[in-house]
């Protein structure tokens, strides 16, 4: 029988630019949740898109379709107990606004993952922002697609300004 816990059956959806570290904090949020005997699962946007997804590209609408499937994925967890830690850009507000309605109000969690183009640029963990500049990669989110910033997230971290394990201490003050 899984722990009683207010993060039991919750969405905790992290939106921000590619490199924002998105996917670092949910990882070692994970870790932190999973010592309090929580069940979750980390729903990560490249994880999504190498396989369920791989029929979508990076237009508006191939986005929103990408948001939609994984916020109905996000929900069968939920509907098991699970804590979902949702890792993806979700650039469009009516996107995100949609993903709440489908998951439900009280059970998503928005964390904006906050931190400037040129920092992201400059990390480039994966190598696609040289990708980018060589015109080899287009519609890229902050650079020739618009990522829209959350209008009232419930946190927002500053993950250029913030250590990693600040920023999940706060997400843990914030949340539990
Ligand atoms: S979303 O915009 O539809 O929410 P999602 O989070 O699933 O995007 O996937 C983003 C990941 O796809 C990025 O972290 C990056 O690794 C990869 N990617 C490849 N092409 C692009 C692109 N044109 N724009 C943004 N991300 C891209």
């Amino acid at each position: 029988m899984p722990l009683k816990h207010p993060l039991n059956s919750s969405v905790i959806w992290f939106t921000g630019l590619s490199g924002a570290g998105k996917t670092t904090l949910a990882t070692e949020l994970k870790v932190k949740l999973e010592q309090l005997g929580l069940p979750i699962y980390l729903l990560d946007g490249d994880r999504l898109r190498a396989g369920i997804n791989a029929d979508l590209g990076f237009s508006h609408k191939d986005r929103s379709e990408n948001i939609r499937r994984a916020a109905e994925v996000a929900k069968l967890f939920c509907e098991e107990g699970y804590c979902v830690l949702a890792t993806f850009i979700s650039p469009f507000e009516s996107d995100r606004n949609l993903a709440r309605q489908i998951i439900g109000f009280d059970r998503f969690k928005e964390v904006f993952i906050h931190c400037p183009l040129a920092v992201c640029e400059q990390r480039d963990v994966k190598g696609l922002y040289k990708k980018v500049r060589a015109g080899l990669i287009t519609h890229f989110t902050g650079i020739d697609s618009p990522y829209e910033e959350p209008t009232s997230p419930d946190i927002t971290i500053y993950s250029n300004e913030q250590s990693v394990e600040d920023a999940v201490n706060l997400i843990l003050k914030k949340l539990l």
